[in-house]
């Protein structure tokens, strides 16, 4: 099959360049993409600018290829206005060096044996490049189907006015149910003309290219990938949740503080709730307070990921995470928690123990904890995790928003309710469901093992 037919091609092994936005939540998907693509029989050589660059000793499969961004001097973006321009920018520095390093790899592998170039929807100026230089591309979008459905009514939906205005956030957006102008990416009226074009680059990448990559699956979104098809002139390819296929690709750029796992161990069944925000999204210093107490005063064991930068206005990196935690907090809560600066979030996912999940809604925790059929306490604050959270409250039903301002009350109350109360335990079994969906589409013949197949012969064709 698709397997023998990359190591085989006239008996010469065909070579898949890949190159990921370099943030965490766009290392992880590209990464296991690689791990798809190596047990197909590719040979796989990863882009990657220096601003957090993978590490390479933990993938000697692949070969990696820095691309200097010229951007060393820069601090790391910390609101979303930062990443939008951060974004752009490490588009325009990296083009010609990008041109340069591609242009070595086509000399040093023969024009043909390289079958194509998957880049992150985020980096347009790559796939031209690569484009210029004859390299058939695909793009690998991180987020939802939905999520990329919006951003292809952006310009339609603006137009209609439902944006950048903000005066009514819970009105429905008729044309893409069930988002609520809310659950659309947005930075309010500054950063307008900013996110229009964010939006627009990754709409053009993706019809500049010989395909779509999307790490969601037939069970979660039927529908929207439906639309998709409909709406988009190349395939679409649902390859998730892809960590399944692709399970030991660590793309970690914090080290995982394995320790909770065995904490984990001494733990009852689906007693414990799993607390993390990704890693970017940030709180204040109050609301970590309110969240402190409000997972004290629960009683639920816990394990909490405060990450460095976590909270905005603390913690140089590096400085030990309990500091950052209200005093007492440790005391009142020993043997029932524990906190890490980083977890291996798979794994803790996939524990017995694990019960719930309270999350910022990413979309790769939101398709890992959906795998595991783990239920989740949505707490979105940017980009497309407002539309996440949509989704996992309205659609799928596994999990609840917590919205408004975080107060120790509403906090115990909401852990609670996913915990130990009887609608919590409805959510659950929805999670269970599709646990059992993903798998379902995952094994064979599964839509999502059919979509790999399709792909790899698609990029066998190009
Ligand atoms: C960002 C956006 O928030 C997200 O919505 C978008 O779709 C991709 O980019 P991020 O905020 O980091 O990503 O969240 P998420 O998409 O959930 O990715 C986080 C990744 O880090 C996950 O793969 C998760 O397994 C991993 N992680 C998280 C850990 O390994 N350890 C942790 O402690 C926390």
């Amino acid at each position: 099959g698709a397997a023998a037919a990359a190591a085989g091609h006239g008996g010469r092994e065909r070579h898949v360049l890949l190159f990921p936005l370099p943030y965490q939540g766009h290392i992880n998907p590209m990464l296991r993409l690689a791990g798809v693509l190596r047990a197909r029989g590719f040979a796989v050589t990863v882009f990657h600018t220096h601003f957090n660059a993978p590490d390479a000793a933990r993938h000697p499969e692949h070969r990696f290829v820095a691309v200097p961004d010229g951007m060393s001097g820069r601090p790391p973006p910390v609101s979303v206005g930062d990443v939008v321009k951060h974004i752009r920018a490490l588009n325009a520095a990296c083009e010609a060096a990008f041109r340069d390093r591609l242009a070595g790899v086509l000399a040093e592998y023969s024009r043909d044996a390289v079958a194509c170039l998957v880049a992150d929807a985020h980096l347009l100026r790559m796939v031209e490049v690569a484009r210029r230089l004859a390299v058939p591309t695909l793009v690998l979008r991180t987020g939802s189907a939905a999520c990329f459905a919006s951003f292809l009514a952006y310009p339609l939906l603006c137009e209609r006015g439902y944006l950048p205005s903000s005066s009514q956030l819970d009105m429905p957006v008729s044309e893409l149910p069930p988002y609520r102008v809310r659950d659309l990416m947005h930075i309010g009226m500054d950063g307008h003309e900013l996110m229009c074009e964010l939006l627009a680059c990754a709409v053009a990448a993706v019809k500049l290219s010989s395909g779509l990559i999307l790490n969601t699956f037939d069970a979660l979104e039927a529908h929207e990938l439906a639309k998709l098809r409909r709406d988009l002139a190349v395939p679409v390819f649902d390859i998730g949740p892809i960590h399944r296929f692709s399970p030991a690709a660590d793309g970690s750029l914090l080290h995982q503080d394995r320790s909770c796992l065995a904490w984990l161990d001494a733990q009852a069944a689906e007693s414990v709730l799993y607390v993390s925000f990704g890693s970017l999204a940030s709180m204040g210093a109050r609301e970590l307070v309110e969240t402190a107490w409000g997972i004290a005063g629960s009683g639920v064991p816990f394990l909490w990921v405060v990450r460095p930068g976590l909270v905005r206005g603390c913690a140089a990196p590096g400085e030990p995470t309990r500091l950052l935690l209200p005093e007492g907090f440790e005391a009142a809560t020993r043997r029932r928690g524990v906190v890490v600066a980083w977890a291996p979030q798979e794994e803790v996912l996939r524990h017995r123990a694990v019960g719930g999940f309270w999350t910022h809604s990413g979309w790769n925790s939101t398709t890992e904890s959906l795998a595991e059929g783990v239920p989740m306490l949505c707490r979105p604050s940017f980009g497309d995790q407002m539309g996440n959270a949509r989704y996992v409250e309205h659609v799928w039903k596994a999990g609840f928003e917590v919205g408004g301002e975080l107060e120790r009350g509403a906090v115990e109350a909401a852990i609670r309710r996913l915990m130990a109360e009887s609608d919590g335990g409805e959510m659950r079994a929805r999670a269970r469901e599709l646990k059992k969906a993903a798998a379902e589409c995952t094994g064979k013949p599964g839509s999502s093992e059919m979509a790999i197949v399709k792909m790899v012969t698609h990029m066998l064709s190009l």
